[in-house]
């Protein structure tokens, strides 16, 4: 099997075991006579693993039976449009964080539909940084507060949670299940499942019952969270074989442990700030008390050493480093299926280059 260490930041790694699962399931799953992509979304069989995708979610969450786990088509963009469109009225106002890319996109959508406070601003501050609790200007009775918990593309992430009166909504996409939470911190949390959960093709929302109970009723059916409270995500035909791969990557991370994953997540990325650091060759991206665990950014002297590390990167088995296109420079995104031996790997070649052209 050729396989390569792969830094891609989503769709991304997944557990090899996950993997081998799925191969084993995919043409006749567990003795059913059809794959999990054929059979009926209200069948018994596919029932037990739309059941066990969310016990695992709130095993890992610790949720209580005030929270309800949905799966929703659409991505994380699609809870940008449908969260304000539930939750932000007419003489409502909703407090967002612009703390990069991500948390600047849900801020647009947001803005089409209301009254929009922007809390703090630091998306274009190079080092890239997520804001200090100190910088927040919340509205007294928003709708809503609206963070995102690590921006995936800057590398910033949130090391503590921030106060606010208002009811919690993260966007957790590239960080869900990487760190123990508190649950109870947040009136929703939302997450594109491609990163950390499974492959791509929908958003895992954990949301408050009694959040979720003030959401609009006048919204067509699909765009509502009562729906898919009320018909179990089950309204209409779900992305049953994304389900199916969440579920076992979940399985696969209660097996390992959260806690233990957490401290192997804070390891890895603690051994590649190391190498960074270490050398005046490299350029961490991130004010380092909000450097990013699951995507770790830095920059070489030039655009031009950029694309030839990409390059000699890639062709070493080192795939995936090239940094987002609106930003540039080198992000290694090493979520939870991402092996340590991996960054072992990314360290030696980054020594190597370095020695090369620096
Ligand atoms: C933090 C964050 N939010 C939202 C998104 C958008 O997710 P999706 O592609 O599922 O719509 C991404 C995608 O990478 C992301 O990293």
């Amino acid at each position: 099997m050729s396989k390569v260490f792969n830094f891609s930041a989503g769709p991304a790694v997944l557990p090899p075991e996950v993997l081998k699962q799925a191969q084993a399931d995919l043409v006749d799953y567990q003795g059913s006579g059809m794959s999990v992509m054929e059979m009926s979304h209200r069948g018994k069989v596919y029932s037990a693993i739309h059941e066990e995708a969310k016990a695992n979610i709130r095993k890992l969450l610790g949720l209580t039976d005030d929270y309800e786990v949905l799966f929703i088509q659409g991505g994380a963009s699609l809870q940008f449009a449908m969260i304000p469109m539930n939750f932000l009225g007419e003489d409502a106002v909703a407090d967002y964080v612009n703390s990069g890319n991500w948390g600047g996109q849900a801020i647009k959508q947001a803005q089409l539909i209301g009254k929009v406070n922007i809390a703090a601003d630091c998306a274009k501050d190079i080092p890239t940084r997520v804001p200090d609790e100190g910088e927040l200007r919340w509205t007294k009775g928003a709708a809503y507060a609206h963070i995102t918990t690590n921006e995936t593309i800057s590398g910033a992430q949130w090391n503590s949670i921030p106060k606010t009166d208002a009811p919690l909504v993260a966007d957790m996409s590239s960080d869900i299940l990487s760190r123990p939470i508190t649950a109870t911190d947040y009136a929703m949390i939302y997450a594109g499942v491609q990163k950390n959960l499974g492959p791509a093709g929908m958003a895992l929302v954990v949301i408050r019952k009694d959040f979720a109970e003030k959401g609009n009723k006048n919204l067509p059916t699909m765009l509502k969270y009562s729906t898919f409270i009320e018909k179990d995500s089950l309204y209409n035909t779900p992305p049953c074989w994304t389900i199916y791969m969440l579920a076992l990557t979940t399985r696969w991370l209660l097996d390992f442990g959260l806690d233990k994953m957490y401290k192997q997540n804070v390891e890895k990325a603690a051994k590649l700030y190391a190498a960074i650091d270490a050398s005046s060759f490299y350029r961490g991206t991130a004010k380092k008390e909000c450097r990013s665990d699951m995507n770790v950014t830095w920059r070489l002297p030039t655009e031009e050493l950029e694309a030839q590390f990409c390059a000699e990167a890639a062709k070493a088995g080192l795939s995936g480093l090239k940094g987002h296109r609106s930003v540039g420079g080198i992000r290694a995104s090493i979520y939870n299926a991402f092996p340590p031996e991996g960054i072992d790997a990314l360290v030696a070649f980054m020594a190597d280059f370095e020695k090369r052209f620096g």
